[in-house]
């Protein structure tokens, strides 16, 4: 006999880009077409999501499309609901940290995309009042699930790699200026004083790819750009864009390796996927992409000799080995969910919470400090 438990989750930023597709479509909704998530004890989680939004006739064409019940625009009526229990944050940048401080202060379990806050400061306070409440928090960390970078850490775990040297990663494509093409990324991700900018959209991603894979951060240097400094907006108005760009980041990191990362939106794909990371070990190199993940093992590393008189008497992309999948890989943003859903509802362990979004934040505040003031700063270790 299974026993299905309602959880309801108030879900605010779902007609945006990631809210929709990523969390209500791939995840919640997911979810509940496979029949809830099965907790393995006798108990079936029915996620019931309430969209929570500023236009209602939005969020009521989202309900009906997919047969769902509940939809307010008001936060505070929502949180005050001794029914919902999770609250989840996909809004733009600039409005989460107040919501998400009214979740937990309502006493909601709060998941939420990063960045957390738009400062240090903020961040850690969230992670603090969170603590004091007693509330159960997660920080979207998808890029950990995704089935490249899994099959990488597969390496890591089985050793293939040696001492790690460094780590390479190339992030990044063209994101048209809105002129004669539509942009395919909303305005304000171009515009600092809306909470835009690549260096704080990405640092956070890179701060925990980084840490759990090869080591934590330890020192940053960034050098940031906006090559694109006038595009056209969602109706076609022309904005100065205020925010970075572009940003080309070296991270020290504990244990000795090295990370250099670059992350654009004026830059056209010359790569397998959108995002790429070679890693280099004594043993042998791995190049991990969003699905596939190649190797090169010491033992079948060619001797290329240096002669720009000939054509290159090799194909070198012909020399690595392709990973096999050895499994099944679920959406990222779904098996976290399931993971948050079975740490509030199972207890079981969740590390990628507040303070781990916090650490992203802190990386983000200290890259663009670095790139203003032209240096390399320490990446001190954050407690709470
Ligand atoms: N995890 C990831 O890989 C990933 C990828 C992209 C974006 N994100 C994060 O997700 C969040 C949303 O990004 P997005 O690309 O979906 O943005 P978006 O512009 O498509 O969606 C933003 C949502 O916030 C709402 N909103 C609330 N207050 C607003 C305000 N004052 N102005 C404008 N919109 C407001 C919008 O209605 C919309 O629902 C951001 O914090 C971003 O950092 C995460």
């Amino acid at each position: 006999m299974t026993r299905t438990t309602t959880v309801r989750i108030a879900m605010n930023g779902v007609t945006g880009r990631m809210g929709y597709r990523q969390h209500l479509l791939r995840s919640i909704l997911a979810l509940r077409d496979q029949g809830g998530l099965d907790l393995g004890d006798g108990t079936v989680l029915w996620p019931e999501p309430v969209l929570l939004g500023r236009r209602e006739h939005a969020l009521r064409e989202i309900a009906e499309r997919h047969g769902l019940e509940h939809v307010s625009t008001d936060l505070d009526a929502v949180l005050a609901d001794p029914d919902v229990d999770i609250y989840f944050d996909a809004q733009v940048t600039a409005a989460r940290e107040e919501a998400v401080r009214k979740a937990i202060a309502a006493g909601k379990h709060v998941y939420t995309e990063k960045p957390t806050a738009t400062g240090l400061d903020g961040a850690l306070a969230l992670a603090r009042l969170a603590r004091e409440k007693g509330v159960r928090h997660g920080v979207v960390q998808d890029k950990l699930f995704l089935p490249g970078l899994l099959k990488l850490k597969r390496l890591i775990d089985g050793g293939f790699f040696g001492r790690i040297l460094s780590v390479r990663g190339e992030f990044g494509y063209w994101v048209f200026e809105g002129d004669w093409q539509q942009a395919q990324r909303p305005s304000w991700n171009y515009r600092a004083e809306d909470g835009g900018g690549i260096v704080v959209d990405m640092f956070p991603h890179w701060e925990y790819v980084l840490h759990e894979l090869f080591g934590r951060v330890t020192s940053v240097q960034a050098l940031t750009a906006t090559h694109v400094p006038r595009r056209w907006d969602e109706h076609g108005k022309p904005y100065t864009a205020t925010a970075d760009d572009a940003a080309y980041g070296i991270f020290e990191l504990d244990g000795g390796a090295v990370a250099q990362i670059n992350s654009s939106w004026a830059v056209r794909v010359h790569r397998d996927e959108l995002v790429e990371f070679q890693v280099d070990g004594t043993q042998g190199s791995a190049v991990a992409g969003l699905r596939e993940c190649r190797v090169q093992h010491r033992s079948a590393t060619p001797k290329p000799v240096w002669n720009p008189d000939l054509p290159a008497t090799e194909r070198f992309r012909d020399q690595w080995q392709r990973v096999p999948d050895n499994g099944e890989f679920d959406n990222g943003f779904k098996a976290q969910w399931e993971l948050f859903l079975r740490h509030v509802y199972a207890g079981a362990p969740y590390r990628w919470d507040l303070l781990a979004g916090a650490r992203g934040v802190q990386l983000a505040e200290l890259g663009l400090k670095s790139a203003a003031e032209g240096r390399r700063l320490a990446v001190p270790e954050i407690a709470l």
